[in-house]
Parts: structure tokens; C-alpha cells; sequence
């Protein structure tokens, strides 16, 4: 007997990580290949925008998804996440010429709370809310903060990206397949403040640490490798990255909802005091999950230098909340 299906808002949906996203949670590469899934699509009211969703429905029709058993476009939040069961927020205000870090966030401020209020009022009470959009781990903050009914264990934010980027380096380092990596990841926010971690990495079972056994790499080559390669993809593209990002996306969803089978993943997920990451605060931490709960890998030891990495990210993130503290 077929599932029933359950609800998928995606904002955002006409733009590039829409694109290279909506095909796959259809196709089944997000929730399984026995899932059906009816897309709620949100899109800014503006004519081009709606137009262009538009086309990206009509592709999505002519794919003949049997797993897609609804399309619905949307212009209002309220409307697109009525009764969702996952709501992917992709879309953000992107920084424009002369826009400050300050401005930014005021924008993404606005679209969020407006956001986490809808989600609050006409969300399924278990929605599973992935924020995307930059600057993520603030904006999962500012969402959860605005939906005050709902638990504020289901707002995340995408360090996805982020952990595949810091394993695909480190396969590349060894000589060794990314599938063979366990025990990866990355602590913070999502940004080049990041601390990717393979202190407690193996790769075949064997410590990543001590096959590299370098110190130097890991600060000076991999950590700014992976903490600026969204740059360095803007520079060589002149576009910020889209498939990977939607492909971490699709990790991210897959893991939370299907489990992990015991591995570590990285979620951007609150803080209930783990590791002394004030309470609240959206931070990038190893998690595993099981039955649709994800689990925040506790008990690792904190070395001087991993410490000194986490708290600059922290006092990023905490800057980040103090700037739309007001706004909230
Ligand atoms: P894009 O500009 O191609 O598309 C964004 C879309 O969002 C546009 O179509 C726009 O109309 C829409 N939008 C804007 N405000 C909206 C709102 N309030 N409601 C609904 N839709 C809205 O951008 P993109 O390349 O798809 O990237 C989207 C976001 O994801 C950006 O903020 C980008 O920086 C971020 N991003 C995050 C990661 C990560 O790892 N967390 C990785 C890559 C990109
Ligand atoms: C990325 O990591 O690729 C995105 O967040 C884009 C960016 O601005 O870095």
C-alpha cells in the first residue's frame, strides 16, 4: 500500500538552488523512493519571479514524477507552509552593492520573523524547518525565535555543505574515497569563521589525524580551503554554489528524516548548553539521528586550539544575534 504523502514547502523556488533542488526531493532522493511529496512553492509576489515559477513548474510537470503528487504556488507564506511537514527556506535577500553585514541582516531579519510567525500559525506541529538561505544559522535563530509554538529543536541550519566540502577535501588529502570518512565535522557558523574538525575522523577505520599528521595543512591549507570555498566558487562562477548546495540540502533532510544509520552528520541545530555554546544559539555540532530526531554527539574532548576555533565562531554568531536582538 502506497504512503500518504506528506508536505514539502520550498521558498525560494525559482531561484538557482531551487533549480538544481525541486527535482530531487520529486524524484524521491530526499525522503525515499516509497515517499510521495506534495511541493508548497513560495516565491516573492514580483511578476518575474512568479513567471519564472511558474516554468519551473511546468518542468516539474512534464518529468511525470510518480512520487509528485502535488505542485502549489505560492506568493504568501501562510498559504505555502499550511500544514507542511518540512519547509526548506532557501530564499533570502542576497547583499547587494554598498549593503553592510548590519543591512543584510536586517533584511534577512524581516523575511525571517515574517517566515517563523507563518510557520508558527499553519505548520504542521512537527515541521522539520531547514534554513538555507544567508546568513543561515541567524536566520534558523530568527525563524525559531518568531515561532514561539513549535520546538525550537526543529529549526536548523545547513552546515551541510560545509561538512561534504571538508570531507571531499580530506579524501583528496589521503588518497582515500569520501565514502570511507567517518566521524567528520564542523563546528559554528556557516560562514569562513567555520571550525572543520577531523580530530576524531577515520578513514578505513584508521585516524585521519595521524595519517595526515600535520598540523600546518590543517591551519593554513584546510581550514581556509574549506571556510572560503563559497567565495572561491562565487569568484570562479560569478555565482554563489547551487547543486552542491542543494545536493547538502537533500543530505541534510535524508539524515534527519530517514536517520543516519549511527554516523555523525553536522547540523546547525540550537544549543542546550553542549560544549558551552550559550542556550539558543544555532551552531554547527556533530550530530547522529534516528526515528526523525537528530542527537548532539556529546563528550568530545575540546583541545586549546579546537577551543580557540570555537569561540570565534561563537562570538560571531553571538555578534550576528545582537545585531537583530532589537528587531525580534
Ligand atoms: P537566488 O538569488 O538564485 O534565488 C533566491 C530566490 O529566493 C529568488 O528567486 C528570490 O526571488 C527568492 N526570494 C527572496 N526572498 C524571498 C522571500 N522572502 N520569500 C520567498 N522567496 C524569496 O539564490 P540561490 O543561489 O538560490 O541562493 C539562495 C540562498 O542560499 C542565498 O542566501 C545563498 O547565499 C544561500 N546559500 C546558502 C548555502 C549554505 O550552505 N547554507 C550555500 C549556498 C547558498
Ligand atoms: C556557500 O557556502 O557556497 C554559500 O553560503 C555562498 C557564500 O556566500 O559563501
Amino acid at each position: 500500500m502506497s504512503k500518504k504523502p506528506v508536505r514539502v514547502a520550498v521558498t525560494g523556488a525559482a531561484g538557482q538552488i531551487g533549480y538544481a533542488l525541486l527535482f530531487r526531493i520529486a524524484s524521491g532522493e530526499m525522503l525515499g523512493k516509497d515517499q510521495p511529496v506534495i511541493l508548497q512553492l513560495l516565491e516573492i509576489p514580483d511578476e518575474k519571479a512568479q513567471n519564472a515559477l511558474k516554468g519551473v513548474i511546468m518542468e516539474l510537470e512534464d518529468c511525470a514524477f510518480p512520487l509528485l503528487a502535488g505542485i502549489e504556488a505560492h506568493s504568501n507564506p501562510e498559504e505555502a507552509f499550511k500544514d507542511t511537514d518540512y519547509a526548506l527556506l532557501v530564499g533570502a535577500r542576497p547583499r547587494g552593492p554598498g549593503m553592510e553585514r548590519a543591512d543584510l541582516l536586517a533584511a534577512n531579519a524581516a523575511i525571517f520573523t515574517v517566515q517563523g510567525k507563518a510557520l508558527n500559525k499553519v505548520a504542521s506541529r512537527n515541521v522539520k524547518v531547514l534554513v538555507v538561505g544567508n546568513p543561515a544559522n541567524t536566520n534558523a535563530y530568527i525563524a525559531m525565535k518568531s515561532a514561539p509554538d513549535l520546538p525550537a529543536k526543529n529549526f536548523t541550519a545547513m552546515l551541510r555543505l560545509d561538512h561534504n566540502r571538508a570531507a571531499s577535501q580530506i579524501a583528496a588529502k589521503t588518497g582515500c574515497a569520501v565514502g570511507d570518512i567517518r566521524k567528520l565535522t564542523v563546528w559554528g557558523n556557516h560562514s569562513p569563521t567555520m571550525y572543520a574538525d577531523y580530530r576524531f575522523a577515520t578513514v578505513n577505520g584508521k585516524s585521519v589525524k595521524e595519517t595526515i599528521n600535520d598540523q600546518v595543512w590543517n591551519a593554513e591549507v584546510f581550514l581556509p580551503t574549506v571556510g572560503k570555498r563559497g567565495a572561491a566558487i562565487i569568484a570562479a562562477r560569478g555565482l554563489s554554489s547551487a547543486a552542491s548546495a542543494a545536493n547538502a540540502a537533500i543530505d541534510h533532510m535524508r539524515d534527519w528524516a530517514l536517520g543516519s544509520k549511527g554516523e555523525w552528520v553536522t547540523m546547525g541545530v540550537p544549543s542546550n548548553g553542549e560544549y558551552g555554546i550559550p542556550k539558543g544559539i544555532v551552531f554547527g555540532f556533530p550530530v547522529t539521528t534516528e526515528n526523525g530526531e537528530y542527537k548532539i554527539v556529546e563528550g568530545l574532548e575540546i583541545d586549546a586550539f579546537s577551543q580557540e576555533c570555537i569561540n570565534k565562531t561563537l562570538a560571531e554568531l553571538q555578534g550576528e544575534a545582537d545585531g537583530v536582538k532589537h528587531l525580534l
